[in-house]
């Protein structure tokens, strides 16, 4: 909600409401963005970008300590445009199959900084990430040590040199969030029980080619609770002494104004205290961040093109799930404002453009008495929103503009009809 002109942590840093009322990101009005470059469109402010990876990086890496590294999660946003600021800022790539990590290596990613997981890797991705010497693979079960054994053993794989693993481990810790993005939990389809640890790192110490550097564990997602991260170090101290930690990502962020995530410095400073008390103080901490180092550097812009009044107030927009799946795959509330006149009080569905009822973006919006023609902005949009994004009812994917000192420019073109005949075999 708008205080003055400077705006919640809900909207990209730096956002502002200018003179005439407009929403402003990155220096850019999204009212002429919109005129510009079209709408449904992801809107991202690239400083915030770099200055949430600073903030990371600042807050993992104090001087004297042991290697911390800070991974982004490229499934939150799998934009090459985005990847390489991340590169810049010097962070590593989590990928969780072949074609994201193609992306980071596209993006300028090392690969020795490259962290591969999946619970269902393909001997096609193995293959791969073994061929491009990828930092660390995260073996996820037994089916994938037997995979690897034989792509090991086929000596063109890796030069002689072992390839780096860690093991997932599965804490049995809970965060509190929605069931569909909660993965520590003992009945997870994600990797090994803790009884099952041991066994599975006395198999990969046996296989020659591949080298065991330690656990990794990702207990869930949009946790907005620090003690189930220093829960989930003290369950995993159970395992062992290891060189390498990597304790996943999960830190929350506010959708709405009232949210109140920990700071990245708060959640940080929980992460690397639980793990020199129970992990050792000496090991290489790494952390895999996703939608905290995006969520909130982005916006996404509508226009509105009805608006109909039965029981609520539906007003429907050019977009809709096709953009933004997360409500309707997992129930999340988003805020949405006119972007020329915030601070509306009408309450409305904002809805999007799909042959689907549950195609609602914002169930509980208020809105200043939108009509046909306005652009409408949800805050918060940048993780998880292009990443699942589809052609549902034919509709082309949205452009991802960034912006800065109220430059714009388009690093995702806005998909063309012809993109949605493009693999077609005549
Ligand atoms: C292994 C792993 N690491 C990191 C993440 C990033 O999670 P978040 O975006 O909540 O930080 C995920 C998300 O699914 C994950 O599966």
């Amino acid at each position: 909600m708008a205080t003055g002109t400077s705006l919640s942590e809900v909207f990209p840093l730096s956002s502002r409401l200018n003179e005439r009322g407009r929403l402003e990101v990155g220096g850019c009005d999204v009212i002429e963005l919109a005129e510009e470059f079209g709408t449904p469109a992801y809107v991202m402010a690239e400083d915030d970008l770099r200055t949430r990876a600073r903030a990371f990086s600042r807050a993992a890496g104090r001087a004297g300590h042991p290697q911390r590294n800070v991974v982004f999660a490229s499934k939150a946003l799998p934009c090459t445009a985005v990847l390489r600021v991340f590169a810049e800022e010097g962070l590593w790539c989590d990928v969780a199959s072949a074609g994201e990590l193609q992306l980071a290596l596209n993006a300028g990613f090392l690969a020795e900084r490259i962290v591969l997981h999946g619970n269902a890797k393909s001997e096609a991705e193995l293959r791969m990430a073994l061929h491009r010497k990828v930092g660390l693979i995260v073996v996820d079960n037994f089916d994938e040590i037997d995979r690897l054994a034989r792509l090991v053993n086929d000596g063109e794989l890796r030069d002689g040199d072992p390839q780096p693993v860690l093991v997932r481990a599965t804490p049995d810790v809970r965060g509190q969030t929605h069931e569909k993005i909660s993965t520590g939990q003992a009945d997870s389809k994600f990797g090994f029980a803790m009884d099952e640890v041991g066994i599975a790192i006395e198999q990969i110490e046996a296989i020659a080619g591949l080298r065991l550097r330690g656990v990794h564990t990702h207990i869930g997602s949009q946790l907005l609770d620090l003690e189930p991260f220093r829960k989930a170090a003290a369950e995993l101290s159970k395992l062992g002494e290891f060189p390498v930690w990597d304790l996943g990502g999960g830190l929350g962020v506010a959708y709405t104004e009232d949210q109140e995530p920990p700071s990245i410095e708060d959640y940080l400073a929980a992460v690397i205290d639980a793990a020199a008390e129970h992990l050792g103080a000496h090991s290489q901490l790494l952390i895999e961040p996703g939608r905290a180092l995006v969520a909130n550097a982005g916006v996404t812009l509508y226009s509105v093109e009805s608006v109909k009044r039965n029981v609520s107030t539906w007003v429907a927009v050019d977009g809709g799930m096709s953009d933004n799946l997360r409500p309707m795959l997992y129930g999340a509330v988003y805020e949405a404002h006119v972007a020329d006149r915030f601070g509306g009080a009408t309450p409305c569905v904002l809805a999007g453009k799909h042959c689907e009822s549950g195609d609602v973006i914002v169930r509980a919006a208020l809105l200043d008495d939108p009509r046909a023609g306005d652009v409408i902005v949800t805050p918060a949009t940048g993780a998880y929103g292009f990443a699942m994004a589809s052609n549902y009812n034919g509709v082309p994917r949205p452009p991802v503009i960034f912006c800065r000192d109220g430059d714009a420019r388009v690093v995702v073109r806005r998909e063309s009809f012809e993109d949605l005949t493009a693999r077609d075999v005549p």
